[in-house]
């Protein structure tokens, strides 16, 4: 069966004191939830990484990076590595998000690379994509997604997609208070399971997590979640306030 999972992309937001407050608010209100099959993750900022892996020790919450460079090392100032990420206990890492792919360049032959060093690395790639507005507007949001599929990740044998989890998330809805309808968010995740079918296997398919992203809030998680090829979110601004966090995770 595969997992659920909610997971906080903090972004560039909490220093190290607001991180170790929200890290301990996320602690003290899961105390008692059963997390069964599903996984909550938190993505901070790289500086402070390495102290909520130590504050998430003993609790259920994992500790992951939002992003990583695709070498082994050498000379990319200002850059992180998988070992570096690995050596202070990190196993995950969000690759693809739409703020790297728009701000910093990251195209899919870039992120093909970070995805082959994640998984030579033995971590799971959160692998971001997902279509602008004008792709949307156009009727190419189908086209775009598979795209991005293909070129990121369909050069990848079965085996690999073990350490693989997909996060749709449609650049219109990140931040805006725009949400994809759980009716869209179902489409295009049922799109992507059958693309992936196609390519693949059915069970390959069947067992590959699919968030989705893009304005999730308290009051339209429950909503969203209930889709059933919806098997959680990747949250921005709601996972910024603890009170918000839990609500969303209660509503998996
Ligand atoms: P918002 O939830 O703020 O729209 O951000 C979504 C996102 O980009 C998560 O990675």
């Amino acid at each position: 069966m595969r997992a659920k999972i909610v997971a906080g992309n903090w972004k560039m937001n909490n220093n190290k004191d607001e991180s170790k407050t929200l890290i301990n608010e996320l602690k003290n209100s899961l105390k008692d939830f059963s997390f069964n099959n599903t996984r909550v993750l938190v993505a901070p900022t790289f500086v402070n990484l390495s102290s909520l892996v130590k504050r998430a020790n003993k609790s259920k919450i994992e500790v992951v990076a939002q992003n990583m460079h695709q070498a082994k090392n050498g000379a990319f100032t200002g850059e992180i590595s998988a070992d570096m990420l690995k050596n202070i206990g990190i196993k995950s890492v969000i690759l693809g998000h739409s703020e790297r792919r728009s701000y910093f360049g990251e195209t899919d032959a870039i992120l093909s690379e970070k995805v082959n060093t994640t998984l030579k690395n033995n971590m799971e790639a959160i692998f971001c994509f997902g279509e602008l507005l004008e792709d949307r507007s156009s009727e190419n949001h189908f086209k775009v997604v598979e795209s991005q599929l293909k070129n990121g990740l369909f050069h990848l044998e079965a085996s690999a997609w073990k350490n693989i989890v997909l996060a749709y998330e449609p650049v219109w809805a990140i931040g805006t208070g725009e949400t994809a309808s759980p009716q869209q968010a179902q489409e295009m995740h049922a799109f992507i399971r059958a693309i992936i079918k196609e390519k693949y296997n059915e069970t390959l398919a069947n067992n590959v997590s699919i968030l989705y992203g893009g304005s999730v809030k308290p009051s339209n998680a429950e909503e969203i979640f209930s889709k059933p090829d919806v098997d959680g979110g990747l949250i921005g601004g709601a996972a910024l306030n603890a009170q918000d966090f839990i609500a969303i995770i209660k509503a998996i």
